[in-house]
């Protein structure tokens, strides 16, 4: 089996506190798995003793995992950036269900779902939790495409049996008996790198039996659950007079919270609701530009993180506006840097100047390497249980970006090779590419070892 190396400049994170940085370094992969990282190579090299294939980085250039995507709604991108103007409920009604509904059409599925792998392949997601649609053979399609393409995803078909429009709404035993089957038929696929990912819409939309067989279809087969949570504060009150209970509560006494289970949102969840996800070991996909477009709150990720709950980051289209989960990772430190605003400047005179001195640990707004952490190592915990990505560590899957500092849209004319201070140098590549590039800078796009960019 061929090795190819990687060397030049590694980024990586370790854990949400450590990113760890290697100005000289490699990484080995065979087979799709990494079998080296360091920053020795020569040594490497000689007591491998095997043939590699090499590729040598440039000094404006580094590698990096590739970025999770833990909540995408696929059928949503023909809506990118569209009706941004309305509150989550009533953007579901006008603009959401109308679109979703096409999807009946495999014709229609097949065109704009290999253009939804395309362009989030293009923005560096290598791994991708996608919600479809009610529709089992356009999702299947979905799943189809990703394998084509060679990106690594988690397909949902969605479950929906109640309190959605007449037009795209099933009957229960039917979402019972499609959710089923559609697991069975992705697993037939027997893809390394796609798997089924059960999928209530969320508890406004599902019937308590609904969601519990839902449950036991992702217990049987042994595959992940997601769906959105306390999103909108509407939303959440509609679920607590609906069920009597808190939001979190119903998902438990459903069967649908576990360590495999990604929860969307999560905005407004109380401090009980926080312990029912950390006791379950549910984790939570944070996705700052929907929380915004769609008046939705400021989700407090460091309270969450806190909580002992893992995050990952999601773009939510088309509640978002953006593909990029790069885009997602800045948006995130906008809302950490404003929730920061509102405590210190709540507090009016010398008592504010004295909270902005003193401001402790918890208060702090998240830094750049924390969120790098959350678009990749994150993510990765937050969905994939059972899969080895998110960094280089070695017997990992090799899921990684190239990524090119020196070419538009950002010009560091190769400052960058003063080489005084190289790991300080790296990290401001990494700054520079994470606030101000963009796809134009991901230069190849790896999943398991494979170039699929
Ligand atoms: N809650 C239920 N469905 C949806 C959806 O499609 N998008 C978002 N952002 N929230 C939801
Ligand atoms: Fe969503």
């Amino acid at each position: 089996m061929s090795t190819q190396t990687f060397v030049g400049q590694i980024v990586h994170s370790k854990s949400l506190n450590e990113l760890e940085v290697i100005p000289n370094g490699f990484v080995a992969v065979s087979g799709g798995k990494i079998v080296a990282v360091g920053s020795d190579y020569s040594t490497w090299k000689q007591a491998a003793g095997r043939e590699v294939e090499e590729t040598l980085l440039s000094p404006s250039q580094f590698v990096m995992p590739g970025f999770v995507d833990c909540h995408i709604h696929a059928p949503q991108m023909p809506n990118l950036g569209l009706g941004l103007d309305s509150p989550l409920l009533e953007w579901l009604e006008k603009y959401t269900f109308p679109m979703e509904s096409r999807y009946r059409d495999t014709a229609f599925a097949q065109r704009i779902y290999q253009k939804v792998v395309e362009t989030t392949i293009r923005c560096g997601t290598t791994l991708a939790a996608y919600f479809a649609t009610n529709h089992k053979e356009s999702s299947i399609i979905l799943a189809k495409e990703a394998i084509r393409q060679g990106q690594r995803a988690f397909i949902g078909k969605v479950s929906s049996d109640c309190n959605c429009p007449s037009y795209y709404v099933e009957s229960s035993d039917e979402a019972v008996s499609e959710a089923r089957d559609f697991v069975k038929r992705i697993l037939e696929l027997k893809s390394e790198i796609v798997k089924p990912i059960v999928t209530p819409r969320f508890a406004l939309s599902c019937t308590e039996s609904l969601m519990g067989s839902l449950a036991k279809i992702a217990k049987e087969n042994n595959v992940n659950i997601q769906s959105h949570i306390s999103e909108n504060l509407s939303e959440v009150q509609v679920a607590e007079e609906m069920f009597g209970k808190l939001y979190a509560q119903v998902y438990k006494d459903a069967g649908l919270l576990s360590n495999k289970t990604v929860m969307a949102h999560a905005v407004h969840l109380k401090d009980q609701e926080l312990k029912i996800f950390k006791e379950t070991g549910t984790s939570v996909a944070h996705c700052p530009a929907s929380n915004t477009n769609l008046l939705s709150g400021m989700c407090d990720v460091k309270r969450i993180i806190n909580a002992g709950v893992t995050v990952g980051l999601g773009t939510d289209v088309s509640g978002g506006h953006n593909p990029s989960i790069k885009d997602a990772l800045v948006r995130c430190l906008d809302i950490s840097n404003h929730l920061h605003f509102v405590r210190t400047q709540s507090i009016k005179g010398c008592e504010e100047q004295q909270n902005i001195t003193n401001f402790n640990n918890e208060s702090k707004p998240l830094t750049y390497q924390q969120a790098i952490y959350l678009a990749t190592l994150g993510g990765a915990e937050a969905l994939a249980v059972d899969e080895k990505v998110g960094n280089f560590i070695v017997g990992k899957s090799f899921d990684a970006l190239v990524v090119e500092t020196d070419s538009f849209p950002i010009f560091n004319c190769g400052l960058q090779s003063e080489g005084k201070e190289p790991e300080r140098d790296l990290l401001r590549l990494v700054q520079q590419f994470i606030y101000s590039g963009d796809d134009r800078n991901i230069m190849k796009v790896f999943v398991n070892g494979r170039q699929i960019k």
